[in-house]
């Protein structure tokens, strides 16, 4: 272990302060900055100056106050007691109701070290196993819902000497001993700004299926892979992203909520709680971490606290789980970088954003993946980033690098959420980089699911087409076709893509019925168009005298089994329907 070494504080901007005396001093590593020890991290070293940014608040700090190198990096506990706990950027357990108020210098545990877990040690782990980093050496219940699986810190290796017979442990008692005196414990620390190592990466092929028909259907994201969800003001970010905490077919959810205000965190974690996960009918919250930063709180916090969450994620990848990584918004975390930057008085980028901002927007993203575990196991991180554009412009910078790096984008439109279109995601812009990863899976599942895709986005771009014709010159000049074409588009948006977050029955759809709900569409289509080419009924008639269209618009009203019933009997009923409708 190093040693530390004090210095003394000379000059303080905010959050940013520049200190002397350090004896060796290293970029990324913590500080206890002033009387109070209040928490930081060197981030420039120029000449003799160490440049620290806090973590806390350092007003009521002074010049010549101490600084000391702790000589190591940022790194958060990871063990038993994650999950259910809400926590800061840097690890300290928050009170749900009084998220702001955490005295500074506070050295609070992130983990409980009285609680006693019941570890079970792993059968195959005996005395003189040559053990590896990520193995597992056992595990411990940690929620109803999760069992923890307790492993080898990823760089420790070594002969096992001793290894208790398991019982009640907590995490500050060892649990097993290595032939070099390496003690090894229910919990280790892992620093937040190093991806965690695993075996190899593994090709995508699975969708991160979301029960959000417009996401499953048509801009699907494999599992392991990372999207983008820009959106202006107000247009549903938050929403979604909790309506995919709660529905997406994820083991372990981690939701980083980055810059929100503070009553707005509170309400949404007090509603998070009380969330049922609907798979397991247990609480939500017993496979949920979460990370919230207000925007009162620290900025320096703000920042730390996207690496903490995708660091949590990872830790649980290497159980073997598929986890989840939802960041609301990382626009706040970029404007946490740019204030620490301007005071750092680093040279301005785009819109005053450093100019390393798309590293470390690729840094964060490439974090997600599939991956064969160090134990051989199978997990993986998918990564979901909510961005805030001022004024739904989406050429701003954070937009545009997360563009980059992203595979899959679910556009917000500011359009659609005014006319109260939910969810509000735009299917001109929007698109799926998951497509060909996820085909052969989903053939082998729904045969149909890409050509029905294919029809459904050419109906799509075909209305878009027409509209602007319409606009042009007017709707006289259009076919029947085209009319019914209009139509269809219209049971598409209103039957298929309309999906309320807060219906009881609509706002999970099951692929299954997803899949059944748009062949059902695509086929009365392809019947009506029919019908509409050779003049047995004109669209005006198709609306007033059948049924038809209002069905085919409340379909998601029905069950599988219902619709399953329409559509075996389809082209029949809608047939019958038209000859009753022109007899009328
Ligand atoms: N899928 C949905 N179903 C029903 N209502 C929705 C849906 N999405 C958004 N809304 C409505 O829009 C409102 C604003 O949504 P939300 O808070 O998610 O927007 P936001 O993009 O996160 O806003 P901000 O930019 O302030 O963070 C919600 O309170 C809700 O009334
Ligand atoms: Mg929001």
């Amino acid at each position: 272990m190093n040693k530390s070494s004090q210095g003394k504080i000379t000059r303080i901007s905010g959050p940013v302060i520049y200190a002397t005396g350090l004896i060796g001093p290293q970029k990324n590593h913590v500080v206890n900055v002033g009387y109070e020890e209040l928490l930081g991290e060197i981030v420039q070293i120029r000449g003799e100056i160490a440049i620290i940014q806090v973590y806390e608040d350092t007003s009521g700090i002074g010049i010549n106050e101490p600084v000391i190198d702790l000589k190591r990096p940022l790194t958060i506990q990871l063990g038993p007691g994650l999950i259910s706990t809400v926590f800061d950027g840097i690890q300290r357990p928050l009170d749900l109701l009084n998220t702001d108020f955490i005295p500074r210098g506070a050295k609070l545990e992130p983990l409980s070290s009285t609680k006693k877990w019941d570890f079970v040690p792993n059968p195959k782990t005996k005395v003189g196993t040559e053990l590896k980093g990520g193995e597992v050496l056992g595990t411990v219940q940690e929620t109803t819902l999760i069992s923890h699986k307790i492993l080898v810190p990823p760089n420790v290796n070594g002969t096992l000497k001793e290894v208790t017979q398991g019982g009640k442990y907590s995490i500050r008692e060892p649990i097993a001993l290595l032939d070099d005196g390496t003690e090894l414990y229910l919990s280790h620390e892992w620093p937040v700004r190093q991806p965690r190592p695993f075996s190899k990466r593994l090709p995508l092929t699975t969708p991160f299926l979301t029960g959000q028909r417009i996401l499953d259907y048509l801009f699907p994201l494999a599992g392991g892979g990372a999207a983008m969800i820009p959106g202006g003001f107000g247009t549903g970010k938050t929403v979604l992203e909790r309506t995919l905490a709660k529905f997406s077919s994820t083991d372990i959810m981690v939701l980083t909520l980055c810059g929100e205000r503070g009553n707005e965190i509170a309400d949404a974690l007090s509603s998070f709680m009380e969330l049922e996960d609907p798979r397991t009918k247990r609480p939500m919250i017993e496979r949920t971490c979460i990370i919230a930063n207000t925007s009162n709180m620290p900025v320096a916090a703000r920042e730390a606290s996207i690496y903490a969450g995708v660091t949590m994620a990872e830790y649980y990848r290497d159980m073997g789980y598929r986890c989840s990584v939802l960041a609301d918004s990382t626009s706040r975390w970029a404007e946490a970088l740019r204030e620490i930057s301007g005071r750092l008085g680093e040279i301005p980028g785009e819109e005053g954003f450093p100019s390393y901002l798309p590293k470390l927007i690729g840094q964060f993203y490439e974090r997600a993946g599939l991956t064969e575990t160090l134990s051989g196991d199978k997990g993986s991180v998918t990564i979901i980033g909510a961005v805030s554009p001022m004024g739904g412009d989406f050429s701003e910078p954070v937009t545009q690098y997360s563009l980059r790096f992203t595979s899959t984008l679910w556009g917000l439109e500011t359009e659609l959420a005014r006319a109260r279109h939910y969810p509000a995601i735009s299917w001109k812009i929007s698109y799926s980089g998951s497509i060909r990863e996820i085909t052969n899976y989903m053939e082998e599942q729904y045969s149909n699911w890409i050509e029905t895709r294919g029809k459904i986005q050419k109906i799509l771009q075909e209305e878009e087409e027409l509209e602007r014709i319409v606009r042009l010159i007017g709707k006289d000049t259009l076919s029947e076709t085209q009319n019914g074409l209009l139509l269809t588009a219209d049971i598409i948006k209103e039957g298929f893509l309309q999906q309320s977050a807060i219906s009881e029955t609509d706002a999970y759809c099951p692929f299954e019925k997803t899949d059944l709900m748009a062949r059902t569409i695509i086929r009365a289509h392809e019947a009506i168009q029919g019908h509409l080419h050779n003049k047995s009924i004109t669209v005006e008639q198709l609306y007033d005298k059948t049924p038809l269209i209002e069905e085919l618009k409340r379909l998601k009203e029905f069950s599988v089994f219902e619709i399953n019933d329409y559509y075996i009997n389809l082209e029949t009923h809608i047939d019958e329907e038209i000859a009753r409708g022109i007899a009328l």
